[in-house]
């Protein structure tokens, strides 16, 4: 007796719509028919305002039989409008949300109701079993099953399959959207082609200058895959020299090197289920090379130093700056393995190609940094897309996080970094894509800074000696690149 039921009336509402036909002289209508078999603790019955009069008779009726009986006027003037129903239940699907115990009956109300009480419980908005009463003239009185719990499984439904995976795809893109900004035409691109790969288990390769966001894009096809719920695991194959990089990708077994004093799980098993994502594949030793191979190919590893194979399930995305294509040519890359990798290959673009996508960024990392309203002057906004932005998103985002330390009220000229500030709008390509040679070389010439600084982690020696000038000169370099504070 703990059960609710929810139903309808429109007794009195109007005259009996004409799919009801007459209706013999014994059938009390659906609801009192129902309560006749099934007792309910509490009798909820929804009723358009102009058929107050009818719900009033069945509640006493239906409380004659022993129900608590809740009549609920609903705003209705049509209760054949799909539209109007659901507006009308809105209220109570949120109040019955997580209810248990929960009856509908389907027997009453006009047959678009009836559709409804379907569609929101089918749809799992609505917790509840569905009953009909089987018609009176239909059946013969007594019935011996009059009562019947109706199960409509809309898997069978192909439009409702299409419409649930339809969901499936429109949730994948809020989570692609959600993390990536960008509405360029480049980046359009590449979230359809993410969204088109994600839900399979292919591997991909990421390619696109450092800072583009391809781990970004990592992360934003293991979140729209079917592995959501399993773990994304990045790895950095340039970080670690090679032993150590095989045994943090396929773990050891104790003893199996000096060092090795326990057995442990590599990376790869960390990641069955899910993701891993693995940086700067073009770094990977040949060693390293032909264990990823293997976990391509058979779905098993096996730990340094062990003598057992490892079963994985794990869907690689890996990432790279450097032109794959090219490294298996001169022969430091494996073609078998390029071919495994290169199944997918998305493009990040650099953030010079989308200058579009400029003032979406900038509003996103304002707001990150808690300074949404901070204004950026129209002669800022040229340097910007001026800016041929070597260091890309992150680099745009550093810029940007500096500005709300030290800029006041709005972000001027003054405000960008050095390098920003002194660019001339004239270096940016003529439609012919001309440029000054001036241009072109200090262009290459901070690049070879930038590449040699980042190479050496950060060492004024080491990049002096990398580029073959002296300490001195990097300094300077660096200085006007925004990269280390004026010499003194
Ligand atoms: N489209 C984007 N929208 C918002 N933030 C972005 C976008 N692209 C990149 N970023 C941000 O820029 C930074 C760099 O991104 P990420 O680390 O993914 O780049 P990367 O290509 O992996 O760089 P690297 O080659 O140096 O490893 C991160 O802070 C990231 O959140
Ligand atoms: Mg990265």
């Amino acid at each position: 007796m703990s059960r609710t039921l929810l139903t309808w009336t429109d007794r009195g509402a109007g005259p009996p719509p004409a799919h009801h036909g007459p209706r013999p002289e014994q059938d009390r209508g659906p609801v009192l028919r129902l309560l006749d078999h099934e007792r309910y603790y509490r009798v909820l019955v929804l009723v358009p305002e102009a058929g107050l009069r009818g719900g009033r008779e069945l509640k006493r009726e239906a409380e004659a039989l022993g129900c608590t009986v809740e009549l609920r006027a609903v705003p209705l003037t049509d209760p054949s409008d799909h539209e109007q129903l659901f507006a009308a239940v809105r209220p109570l699907v949120e109040e019955l949300r997580g209810a248990e115990g929960l009856d509908v009956l389907l027997s009453a109300g006009t047959p678009q109701a009836q559709t409804l009480w379907v569609i929101l419980v089918e749809s799992g908005l609505l917790p509840a079993r569905m009953l009909q009463v089987v018609p009176a003239r239909f059946v013969p009185v007594p019935h011996p099953h009059p009562v019947r719990v109706v199960r409509m499984p809309v898997e069978g439904f192909p439009e409702i399959r299409a419409l649930r995976e339809e969901v499936v795809r429109l949730r994948a893109d809020g989570v692609v959207r959600h993390g990536m900004v960008g509405e360029s035409a480049a980046m359009r691109t590449l979230r359809s082609r993410m969204l088109r790969v994600a839900p399979t288990d292919v591997p991909v390769l990421v390619h696109g200058e450092t800072g583009t966001g391809k781990e970004l894009v990592a992360r934003a096809i293991h979140e729209a895959s079917p592995r959501a719920k399993g773990p994304f695991v990045a790895c950095n194959g340039g970080a670690f020299d090679d032993g150590l990089l095989a045994s943090e990708l396929f773990g050891h077994e104790a003893g199996a090197f000096t060092g090795a004093s326990a057995r442990r799980r590599g990376l790869f098993e960390l990641a069955h289920k899910g993701t891993l994502f693995l940086d700067e594949v073009g770094e990977l030793s040949a060693r390293v090379q032909v264990g990823l191979l293997r976990v391509l190919q058979e779905g098993e590893l096996r730990r340094l130093g062990g003598e057992q194979d490892v079963k994985v399930d794990v869907r690689l995305v890996c990432a790279t700056h450097r032109d794959l294509k090219a490294e298996v040519d001169r022969g430091r890359f494996r073609e078998d393995l390029w071919y495994r990798l290169s199944g997918v290959v998305l493009q990040v673009p650099p953030l010079r190609e989308r200058v579009d996508d400029l003032p979406a960024l900038v509003a996103r990392f304002l707001e990150e940094q808690g300074r949404p309203e901070l204004p950026v002057a129209a002669d800022a906004w040229a340097r910007l897309a001026a800016w041929r932005w070597p260091g890309n998103v992150r680099e745009l985002r550093a810029e940007v996080v500096r500005w709300c330390v030290f800029a006041e009220g709005r972000v001027t000229l003054e405000d960008l970094s050095p390098e920003l500030r002194g660019i001339r709008p004239a270096s940016t390509p003529t439609a012919d894509g001309v440029r000054p040679l001036a241009d072109v070389l200090a262009d290459a010439e901070q690049q070879a800074v930038r590449n040699a600084w980042a190479a050496t982690g950060g060492n004024i020696s080491a990049t002096a000696r990398a580029l073959e000038v002296d300490r001195n000169t990097v300094k300077r370099k660096l200085a006007s690149l925004g990269l280390r504070r004026s010499p003194p």
